[in-house]
């Protein structure tokens, strides 16, 4: 087991109806408040008034229109100026991962002078950043409950995590009902989101029985609850549980004391919506499946099939056997869910493989990952998901 130094201060603040609380929440954290959200959802919701009605004794200025794969130029530059003209005391997300991680960028810029990009690119620490609180309406990321966000920067098809501890939320508020409108097609990335936020720390060298066992049952919990919503969009239990299974996802703590695996998915994948704006949980479940057949070797056989046997239920007649059909198993659940499977579905050919795969080599560091790959090995992967 490997020394670890953990530590979470998001207060998580629970359940149908918690969003009452938000001016007693708010209240400490200053007057001046900045809205951020994206492009509609909440006003065709209704959340957008209740907030502004939660909020009448604030000064609210807002920034709207954030997009999925939160822009550097178009979203984080004018949030730090906004900031900065108006001298905000606090921030107030209300949205998904996209809204959230884009504020966590906003607030970090807002406390440094010079360029957000060197923040965000660790070219200077994080000294200081403003208080985020957040309304989640998507369950996905996890970002709700991490240090984390990533920002894509169009002109030069990058798309970075930057993460540091000034980033972490004061307080999330989780209504499940929020999430009863997000549609099927965002539920099913969503849910292959943190699932492979969860494979992405199961698949690592040195890993515990506790942590295997809690990520087991929450890859177990995700599928039933994703086909649970996908019948029925407002069944409130299992938006609940997939809500939490979510928020569990990325900060860690699903694989305190274990070893590095080095999330290579995420780097993958990263460099897909990069270059080509897709949905992130899409991505990731194209890639996922391709990764772990060709990583399957003498070396990380022991993992998948203890994979195979404990998510999935499933044992074939030898232990490659097994693992083989703990994969598939996988992708035929994201088959179920409605996953476009192929690259080619969601509009990348071939023309830019090898420019990404070189990109995610040179800048992803997966030549250290569990499985290590080599800039041979993504393209292969990525030739494998077309
Ligand atoms: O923009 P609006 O109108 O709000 O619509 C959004 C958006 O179109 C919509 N939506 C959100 N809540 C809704 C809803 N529609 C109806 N009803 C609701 N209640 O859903 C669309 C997608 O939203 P987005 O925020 O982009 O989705 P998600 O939460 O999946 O976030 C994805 C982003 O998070 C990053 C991804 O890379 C991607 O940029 N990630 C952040 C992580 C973190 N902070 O730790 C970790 C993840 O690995 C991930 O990389
Ligand atoms: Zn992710």
């Amino acid at each position: 087991m490997q020394n670890f130094d953990y530590m979470t201060p998001t207060r998580l603040i629970f359940g149908q109806g918690v969003v009452k609380q938000l001016p007693e929440v708010m209240a400490p954290l200053g007057k001046k408040v900045l809205l951020t959200y994206g492009g509609g959802s909440i006003k065709r919701s209704g959340l957008y008034d209740t907030v502004k009605d939660l909020l009448k004794d604030f000064e609210v200025y807002e920034l709207s229109g954030i997009a999925p794969n939160p822009k550097y130029t178009d979203s984080v530059v004018p949030g730090v100026k906004m900031c900065k003209e108006h001298a905000i005391d606090v921030i107030l997300a209300v949205g998904g991962g996209s809204v959230l991680d884009c504020s966590k960028a906003i607030a970090a810029g807002a406390k440094y002078d010079g360029e957000p990009w060197d923040l965000i690119t660790y070219k200077v620490p994080t000294k200081d950043a403003l208080p985020i609180v957040d309304i989640l309406t998507l369950a996905a990321t996890g970002s709700e409950y991490d240090c984390g966000g990533v920002i894509s920067r169009t002109e030069t098809n990058d798309k970075v995590g930057y993460m540091d501890p000034h980033l972490f939320p004061v307080a999330s508020f989780l209504d499940p009902t929020y999430t009863f409108t997000v549609p099927a097609n965002q539920t099913a990335a969503g849910t292959a989101d943190a699932m492979n936020h969860t494979i992405e720390q199961y698949f690592a060298g040195d890993t515990t029985l506790l942590n295997d066992g809690i990520c087991e049952a929450n890859l177990k919990s995700l599928m039933a609850n994703c086909k649970a919503i996908l019948k029925n969009p407002e069944d409130y239990r299992a938006r609940a549980e997939m809500m939490l299974d979510c928020t569990y996802g990325c900060n860690g703590i699903l694989s305190l004391g274990n070893s590095e695996s080095g999330w290579p998915c995420h780097g993958m994948e990263h460099a897909l919506s990069a270059y080509y704006d897709i949905t992130h949980g899409v991505g990731l479940a194209i890639i996922t499946p391709r990764w772990m057949k060709h990583i399957l070797n003498d070396h990380t056989l022991p993992r998948f099939v203890k994979f195979a046997k404990n998510v999935f239920g499933v044992e074939g007649k030898d232990d490659y056997d097994t693992a083989n059909k703990g994969i598939d198993a996988l992708y035929n659940f994201f088959v179920e869910i409605g996953i476009p499977m192929h690259l080619k579905d969601v509009g990348i050919d071939e023309s830019r493989l090898s420019e990404m795969a070189h990109h995610v080599a040179v800048n992803e560091g997966l030549e250290n990952a569990w499985a290590p790959l080599l800039e041979e090995d993504i393209l292969a992967i990525f030739k494998d998901s077309l």
